[in-house]
């Protein structure tokens, strides 16, 4: 038998051939293994892409310290520590033990969500949606943001973030194949005037700004007025716009977070990611919602469609639970961070560091001391504060090179503990500024 190709289609599949022809006696391919070799995985090039994990270091420190029963105050990551409450916990068993909520879902969400979602942001924020073609229900806000940038982004295109930036902002772009470029983002005028000058010198010119305010790491907030802006320049230079609002609910001093939303002409240019994760204590549930342009909540309904089956239909119910009757428990958690905030910054402050205190979010953005600074990266001096100072901080230098000689603390601790971490921070630097000295 030849084992050259037929050029001749119908060589290959006679019109009149039986449809199981008989293979004839079994042959031994006559190709064997190379036993030695050892079998290669390849991954996509996308994976390639992306850029190391820059938190692996300080996150096998503090395993290792966990393992050997060390008590270390973790202030690196933003999970609330805190649960959701009570009749939320028992809607959702109550919903659990109904057999009609175990099939799979609607990938969009449930109407009563998706409705109970409309009526927040009228409420709060003043803006109109329609929950049939304006919100969708997401698998927490970074599944939905991630899966939009697979929807508008491929190779070629180019979005702006701000540096320092939230990690899943670079890497979800990457993982769609785009390009990103990130300006400071510390002051809210400049970073407008630099998004625009970048419009006008990149071509092709960027086709998505990701929007973070409260934003995550640096604590910088904008008011209304700065969306307005954004809309304006969305529309001369024709880029999309992603707001990731996911510190909405935890504001202080009387500070309200404005929506983008709320910017006249917003929804004709893009969209804005909330989530529970934060001001509901409910990270662990994964529920986050995208609202705004309906044909950009349709691209991420399409992708939606193929990737997943939506949400567990009883944690969907008990989170209308939430977003209906517990605003005032939402409210007492800002509190409850606002406290922290001042018991952690005061306390920092008193070490000598200068530090802001935040309007909101759940996260202290501090400068640590100069000595420190003129010895070591702010990844050295987190793994210091770990090891020596059983302190979990996260390094700046993580979220983008903007964010080094920063060192980002969670609000996660109660106060005591915070109390506590400042204390140990205060020893740990002082010895080895001391074994600093010494050498
Ligand atoms: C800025 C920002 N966006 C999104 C998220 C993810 O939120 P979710 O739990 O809804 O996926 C976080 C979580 O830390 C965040 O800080």
């Amino acid at each position: 038998m030849s084992t050259e190709l037929a050029t001749d289609p119908s060589v290959l599949h006679p019109v009149n051939a039986p449809c199981t022809p008989d293979p004839g006696p079994i042959m031994k391919p006559d190709v064997e293994p190379e036993a030695e070799k050892p079998f290669q995985i390849r991954l996509a090039s996308r994976v390639y892409r992306l850029p190391p994990y820059m938190f692996g270091r300080i996150n096998q420190l503090l395993y290792a310290k966990r393992r050997a029963d060390h008590d270390v105050i973790d202030l690196g990551m933003g999970n609330p520590s805190d649960p959701p409450e009570d009749i939320v916990i028992q809607k959702l068993a109550e919903a659990a033990a109904d057999p009609d909520n175990h099939g799979y879902s609607k990938s969009n969400g449930i109407l009563n969500l998706r409705r109970e979602v409309a009526s927040k942001y009228l409420k709060r924020y003043g803006v109109r949606l329609d929950p049939d073609n304006e919100i969708i229900v997401c698998l927490g806000s970074k599944e939905g943001f991630s899966h939009m940038c697979l929807a508008l982004m491929g190779p070629g295109d180019t979005a702006i973030i701000s540096n320092p930036y939230f990690p899943i902002h670079m890497h979800a772009v990457a993982l769609a194949s785009g390009s990103v470029i990130a300006l400071e983002v510390a002051d809210a005028q400049k970073f407008l005037s630099n998004i625009a000058y970048t419009c006008q010198h990149l071509y092709p010119a960027p086709k998505l700004l990701i929007l973070n305010y409260p934003h995550n790491p640096s604590t910088a907030t904008v008011e209304p007025e700065f969306y307005v802006d954004v809309v304006k320049l969305a529309k001369r230079f024709g880029f999309m716009v992603l707001s990731d609002f996911a510190y909405a609910d935890v504001a202080f001093d009387g500070y309200r977070p404005p929506s983008f939303l709320a910017a006249k002409g917003a929804t004709t240019v893009g969209v804005e990611f909330t989530t529970m994760s934060k001001g509901y204590n409910m990270a662990g549930w994964r529920v986050g919602f995208c609202c705004g342009n309906s044909e950009m909540v349709k691209a991420l309904a399409t992708i939606k469609g193929y990737y997943d089956y939506g949400m567990f239909q009883a944690i969907q119910v008990a989170a209308i639970v939430a977003l209906r009757h517990t605003e005032a428990a939402v409210e007492t958690q800002s509190e409850l961070y606002q406290h922290r905030r001042d018991v952690l910054v005061d306390g920092l402050r008193r070490l000598g560091w200068t530090v802001e205190k935040p309007k909101a979010g759940m996260f202290v953005w501090a400068r640590y001391p100069e000595f420190w600074q003129q010895r070591m990266n702010s990844m050295d001096f987190a793994m210091m504060l770990l090891d020596k100072g059983n302190v979990a901080v996260s390094p700046g230098g993580g979220f983008g090179e903007a964010g080094e000689g920063y060192v980002r603390m969670a609000l996660v601790e109660n106060e005591n503990r915070l109390r506590q971490a400042v204390r140990q921070i205060g020893r740990c630097l002082e010895r080895e500024a001391q074994a600093v000295s010494a050498t």
